[in-house]
């Protein structure tokens, strides 16, 4: 099966967490694409949705589902979301589309993280994957520092030759050289640093569930 494929197969095999007659926290990438068009089979059984970027809005409003404010609800019985990477605990390496923060309040708010994602998101030890973090972008070269010192090297995110910028209106650190030993240590360090917005260690929002997409089918990890 092509990454393509077990991306499809675990958006579909998320239709099954998905609480009827409620509100569903809907996260943002690829793999939540799928979802997302899956989820176009439930719109009427389901109140709406609380998204965690743009994006993912424009997309469930295309296919007539109702966005809510996160301030409009309370908490969500589910949150569904992707990962860049995912240890044996559920923790997890997020922010790769650069909606991290967004990410990590709509979890906040969610009983429940179902995270979904092929197999080559499966890791032992987070940290291959370049690290996200979103800043204000004057604390930059600040954090870099910050971030050698614990051996990362960290460059700003561009896009189109610029500084990328959030749906937040702030800029992405991606840290390369890291090995995460102890995630929730790591992020609880991190989100202390002055400019840190969002770290993207998943490990205080880490996933209770998580929908692995194999060449066998899909995988249930809790
Ligand atoms: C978005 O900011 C990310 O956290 C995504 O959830 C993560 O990058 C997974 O994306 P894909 O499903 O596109 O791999």
């Amino acid at each position: 099966m092509t990454q393509d494929e077990l991306k499809t197969l675990v958006g579909r095999a998320a239709l099954n967490y998905v609480p009827l007659g409620e509100v569903v926290g809907v996260g943002t990438g690829s793999t939540v694409n799928r979802f997302i068009e899956a989820l176009a089979t439930m719109k009427d059984q389901i109140r709406g949705a609380v998204s965690s970027s743009v994006a993912s809005t424009e997309r469930l409003r295309a296919i007539g589902i109702r966005v809510f404010d996160a301030n409009e609800v309370e908490d969500l019985a589910v949150y569904i979301d992707g990962a860049d990477e995912i240890d044996g605990r559920g923790c997890m390496i997020k922010g790769g589309g650069a909606a991290l923060t967004r990410e990590k309040i709509v979890a906040a708010q969610s009983r429940r993280f179902v995270c979904i994602a092929d197999d080559s998101k499966r890791v032992d030890m987070l940290g291959k994957f370049p690290l996200p973090v979103e800043i204000v972008p004057m604390a930059t070269q600040r954090i870099v520092r910050q971030f050698a010192a614990l051996g990362g090297t960290a460059r700003v995110r561009l896009k189109d030759g610029q500084p990328l910028v959030t749906d937040n209106g702030q800029h992405i650190l991606d840290v390369t050289g890291l090995a995460i030993r102890d995630p929730l240590a790591f992020e609880t360090e991190v989100n202390q640093w002055p400019g840190v917005v969002t770290v993207g260690v998943f490990a205080q929002q880490k996933a209770a569930v998580c929908l692995l997409g194999t060449s066998g089918g899909v995988q249930v990890l809790n």
